[in-house]
């Protein structure tokens, strides 16, 4: 771990294994944080913060684009480790994640000079004006998903807007986020960015409670997410919450086409094995086009090839580890004993063959589904995706918001107006018409209802979560000396 300045073991010198899911093999072991370490961390970020928050933002960002470009020359090694810890394909997920790390130290590093205030036009003889101030010391929860490209998106805002950070790594994927680290020391002053690598029960709920963390960013599940917002309740400390969803794509009749079965297969994330909070998940099809639709998009899903992580030719890697992996065969085997639902393609993972030695689970899809079964309802976070049979756009836009979360949503039509209509009525942080693409740099990123508060990947992001605001209001009017 790499704790003020040095790399360390935990104290009490325990350690967390870390597997490769494509091979059920252990490829290293990581130290196991305690409360004490995070103690440690804390202090040494605390000191840090006093000389890095007088740094001239344009000095931190010109730090920002150096690791940028150290970043840059690493994307190699980087993609086989993501690739190699996660289980995520190398080509389709891996690499891509690597570079986009990089571009979002870049993106953030030149946004340094954006750190500004207001002047407030009160009167002649007044100066009110505001400043961005940094919080102070930011702890980071990351989870395993995409490790790289989210611990990048915590460390780059928050570093430029002068704070100094405690980041936790997921425990099944703390390897390439280290690696990154790595690339940080070397360029940061020390203490500046701490790593810590633990379990969320140990070292992430010390973080959470620790009254030396002055804000705290997480992004993860729900229920995770509503318990780091409760503890910091207790000392009123500011939270950004990137949580689950179970996103809903809506097909129109006019959509029957190739490029839009494309999207779905993109839009489910199936090539990221659908472990991604903006999943969408719940495919609502219009019934004139329901059976040609789902025939078509059968076929697309189950042309992936799923199989080894670090092979270029591979779309679909491996679920992350045992327990993710039970629990989507736990929700695919509650598909297959729904008397009403029909598989359309995939089931239950090999139990015999390549495909049998890691956790790999075929893209599945089931067809005649219920807006209101569980498998509808709760985010699997998996290759599983419902589909739902709708005749009427109110319908269709009252099942799309049935929903505790609010993420993402994805609406698809030639008629651009009808789409538009469909994405002002949906209640999602983030729609896409036509298309099922990734978060791109720039745009404001985040859930409403139980998805989440806060922004990422915006200057406006970096802006409300990494600084807060103070208001200076001069008198330019005091008597002359008697
Ligand atoms: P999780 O929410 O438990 O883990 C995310 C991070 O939070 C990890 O770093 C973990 O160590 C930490 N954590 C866990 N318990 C904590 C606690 N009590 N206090 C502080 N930190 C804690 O997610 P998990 O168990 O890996 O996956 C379970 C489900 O969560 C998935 O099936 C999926 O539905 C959802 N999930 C959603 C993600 C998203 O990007 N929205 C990412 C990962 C999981
Ligand atoms: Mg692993």
């Amino acid at each position: 771990m790499l704790i003020a300045g040095q790399w360390t073991d935990a104290l009490d010198g325990q350690h967390i294994e870390v597997e490769n899911p494509g091979r059920r093999i252990i490829v290293a072991t990581v130290p196991r944080a305690q409360s004490a370490d995070v103690n440690i961390a804390v202090a040494a970020a605390q000191k840090a913060f006093a000389e890095w928050r007088k740094v001239p933002p344009r000095q931190r960002g010109k730090l920002l684009l150096q690791i940028a470009d150290k970043l840059d020359e690493q994307i190699e090694q980087m993609a086989h480790t993501i690739a190699m810890e996660t289980g995520n394909a190398i080509r389709t997920q891996a690499r891509p994640e690597a570079t986009a790390a990089a571009d979002i130290f870049r993106y953030f590093g030149g946004l340094a000079g954006e750190l500004k205030g207001e002047q407030i036009p009160i009167n002649e003889s007044m100066l009110s004006y505001s400043r961005r101030e940094p919080i102070g010391v930011v702890g980071a929860i990351i989870p395993w998903n995409a490790p790289v490209l989210l611990a990048a998106l915590k460390i780059a805002p928050a570093l430029c807007a002068g704070n100094s950070m405690v980041l936790k790594t997921a425990e099944d994927a703390p390897l390439g986020v280290l690696l990154l680290a790595k690339a940080c020391d070397e360029i940061l002053p020390p203490s500046v960015l701490n790593v810590l690598t633990g379990l969320g029960h140990e070292c992430g709920a010390a973080m959470a409670e620790h009254p030396g963390i002055l804000k705290l960013s997480f992004t993860g599940s729900t229920a995770v997410g509503k318990s780091i917002m409760q503890a910091a309740s207790d000392r009123v400390a500011p939270v950004s919450l990137e949580l689950g969803g179970k996103s809903p794509s809506i097909v129109f009749p006019d959509a029957n086409d190739d490029w839009a079965v494309d999207g779905i297969i993109s839009a489910m994330r199936f090539t990221r094995q659908s472990q991604s909070c903006t999943a969408g998940s719940r495919l609502f099809l219009h019934a004139d086009i329901y059976d040609s639709f789902l025939e078509k998009l059968a076929q697309k899903a189950s042309a992936l090839k799923m199989g080894d992580p670090l092979d270029e030719a591979t779309d679909m890697g491996a679920i992350i580890n045992k327990k993710q992996f039970d629990k989507v065969c736990s929700y695919i085997d509650e598909g297959l004993s729904l008397p009403d639902a029909r598989l359309v393609t995939g089931g239950m993972p090999d139990t015999e063959g390549p495909l049998s030695e890691g956790y790999f689970s075929h893209p599945t899809i089931f067809a005649d589904a219920s807006n209101d079964w569980r498998l509808s309802r709760e985010e699997i976070f998996g290759p599983v995706l419902m589909a739902i049979r709708w005749n009427d756009e109110d319908e269709v836009v009252r099942m799309a918001n049935d929903s505790h979360y609010g993420l993402a949503a994805f609406v698809w039509s030639r008629d651009i107006g009808q789409a538009l209509r469909t994405a002002h009525r949906v209640e999602a942080g983030w729609v896409q018409v036509n298309q099922g693409i990734g978060q791109i740099l720039g745009q404001s990123y985040g859930g409403v209802k139980q998805s989440g508060i806060g922004r990422e990947y915006s200057l406006e992001s970096m802006l409300d979560s990494f600084t807060q605001k103070k208001s200076v209001t001069v008198n330019l009017d005091i008597p002359k000396p008697e």
